[in-house]
């Protein structure tokens, strides 16, 4: 079986492009950028130039290949609009995909996009979702947690760099991911026929308020964050003021999740219940505390040799 998989080189796709060369299948991805994704292609990739803005690039990609794996969204720093990716590329994907009759399309979403007509990115994943249902094409669509990838830029870095953390008053709590276990799921949906054409809503086993995050990391690091409490109106004002302007729309974009994750919710409850299906363990599922003493490890590692090459560095100096 033959995969081609959009979004690659983004936190999640370079997950499942791991998982899925362990697991034996052929990966093609669609990269805008060579040597961006030069690592894929060590790994074993085929790479093939394709841009989901640039319409004719993208069917010339499905050449030979069964299913498709859109991992893609658009980059906050990019200078493609929202529209331009997360819309029309993805309508060009489905239409592509159609015409080269793809046995699956799996597609990530985000949860509660009906619930958030006024949050761009909402509206365009639940546009698409209903567009790729339409399409007759077998799929899967998972709507997502967050990933505890994020995580570290938003809490551990800033308390490792004594920056302040910037914490809404009102705090619900989240169930995150590691994006190895959506990737597990991703591919073995592949393998299993009752998951076409359903959507799945795919939570992490302990949900957790930023609070319990923030001291975790802080115990982890032997030091204290500097925490800021913002109350959401505050952001919603903020919010309001970057959407007059064009090239506010993705900072505008960013504090709508803060907000999501404020309102009323389900991503705090686990979602074990669809783990069966996916012959997934609870067990195997990694642990938010687990992924960060990892990080920290590792972290400590390479600070303490990067101490060590130094002084290596000033006794040769010296001598
Ligand atoms: N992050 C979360 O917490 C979260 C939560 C819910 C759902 N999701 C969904 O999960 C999926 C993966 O998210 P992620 O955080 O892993 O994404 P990410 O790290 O931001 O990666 C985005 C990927 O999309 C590619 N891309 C962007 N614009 C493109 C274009 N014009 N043509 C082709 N490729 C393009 C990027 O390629 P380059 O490397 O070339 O930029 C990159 O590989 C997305 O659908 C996202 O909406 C994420």
């Amino acid at each position: 079986m033959s995969l081609l998989i959009i979004g690659g080189t983004g936190t999640l796709g370079r997950q499942i492009v791991l998982q899925a060369l362990t697991k034996g299948y052929q990966v093609r991805c669609l990269v805008r950028n060579f040597r961006k994704a030069s690592f894929l292609k060590e790994w074993g990739v085929e790479l093939v130039y394709g841009d989901l803005t640039v319409p004719e690039t993208i069917a010339p990609c499905f050449k030979g290949i069964t299913a498709v794996i859109d991992a893609s969204t658009s980059r906050p720093t990019d200078l493609a609009s929202l529209k331009q990716v997360d819309w029309d590329g993805k309508l060009f994907l489905i239409e592509a995909a159609k015409a080269a009759n793809v046995k699956r399309f799996i597609f990530f979403s985000a949860q509660n996009v009906e619930k958030f007509e006024n949050i761009p990115l909402m509206k365009l994943k639940y546009g698409i979702e209903q567009k790729l249902k339409e399409s007759k094409i077998p799929y899967t669509i998972f709507r997502l947690t967050g990933f505890y990838q994020g995580l570290i830029e938003q809490y551990a870095i800033p308390i490792l760099e004594n920056l302040p953390i910037w914490v809404t008053n009102e705090n619900r709590s989240i169930a995150y991911m590691d994006t190895q276990d959506v990737a597990k799921f991703c591919l073995r949906s592949i393998q299993i026929p009752q998951t076409i054409n359903q959507t799945f809503i795919l939570n992490g086993l302990k949900s957790w308020v930023s609070l319990e995050i923030i001291s975790l990391c802080e115990q982890l690091a032997g030091q204290t964050g500097k925490i800021q409490p913002v109350p959401l109106i505050v952001l919603k004002l903020i919010r309001n003021f970057f959407g007059f302007f064009e090239w506010g729309q993705k900072i505008s974009d960013r504090l709508a999740f803060v907000e999501i994750l404020n309102t009323e919710n389900n991503l705090d409850k686990s979602t074990v219940d669809v783990y069966p299906l996916f012959k997934i363990n609870s067990e195997e599922i990694i642990q938010l505390d687990d992924y960060f003493l990892e990080y920290f490890i590792r972290l400590l590692k390479r600070l303490r040799d990067i101490n060590f090459e130094d002084v290596q560095k000033q006794k040769n100096l010296i001598i």
